[in-house]
């Protein structure tokens, strides 16, 4: 598919049906992560694939609100950084989610990207302390985000171009 309109049809899919996503598209989703640019080429990302119902549960309760997408995904896919390895880990962290969000897209599956970094669950705790507690990620890791993945069970129209805000763009000085 041409990428224009990839970025055209990507929309954020937050219900899905409860079919699998195989084992090759779980490997192109992560082979996304892994060929995304980084600062310095540092390649810092650590990401866990959670399939296990039981964890993508809890996982679900990282926030109060706008984690909806992990109640339903057979597939969530968390994107941390290892901070002593980059100063520029959310960036990098940022891209391989891009990355991942598109990949998804291609491969016809629905994608919601949720929230960790400067939120927090029900009891106060960081959202990114909750999830490196249920995963038993080590400190120095920083969890950014999780990536639902499923097969799509809601429909959402492509973006439409002629609503893009063109105000926002500047040619050569503001
Ligand atoms: C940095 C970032 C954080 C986001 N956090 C959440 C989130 O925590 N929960 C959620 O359901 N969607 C989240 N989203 C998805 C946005 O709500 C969504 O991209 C936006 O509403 C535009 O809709 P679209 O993706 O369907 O085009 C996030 C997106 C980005 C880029």
């Amino acid at each position: 598919m041409d990428f224009h309109q990839l970025l055209i049809d990507r929309r954020s899919i937050r219900r899905y049906t409860e079919q699998p996503v195989s084992p090759d598209d779980v490997k192109l989703l992560l082979e996304a992560v892994l060929l995304s640019p980084s600062s310095k080429s540092s390649r810092a990302w650590q990401i866990i694939a959670v399939e296990d119902k039981t964890t993508l549960a809890r996982l679900a309760d990282c926030k109060p609100a706008g984690a909806v997408s992990l109640k339903s995904c057979p597939l969530a896919i968390v994107i941390a950084e290892d901070t002593t390895l980059c100063d520029a880990w959310i960036e990098d962290g940022s891209v391989a989610a891009t990355s991942l969000l598109f990949q998804a897209e291609a491969l016809g599956l629905g994608a919601c990207w949720v929230q960790l970094r400067g939120r927090f669950s029900h009891d106060g705790t960081p959202s990114d302390q909750f999830v490196q507690e249920v995963l038993g990620i080590p400190e120095h890791v920083s969890p950014l985000c999780i990536i639902s993945v499923g097969h799509k069970a809601e429909e959402r129209k492509p973006q439409n171009t002629d609503a893009l805000k063109w105000e926002n763009v500047h040619i050569d000085r503001w």
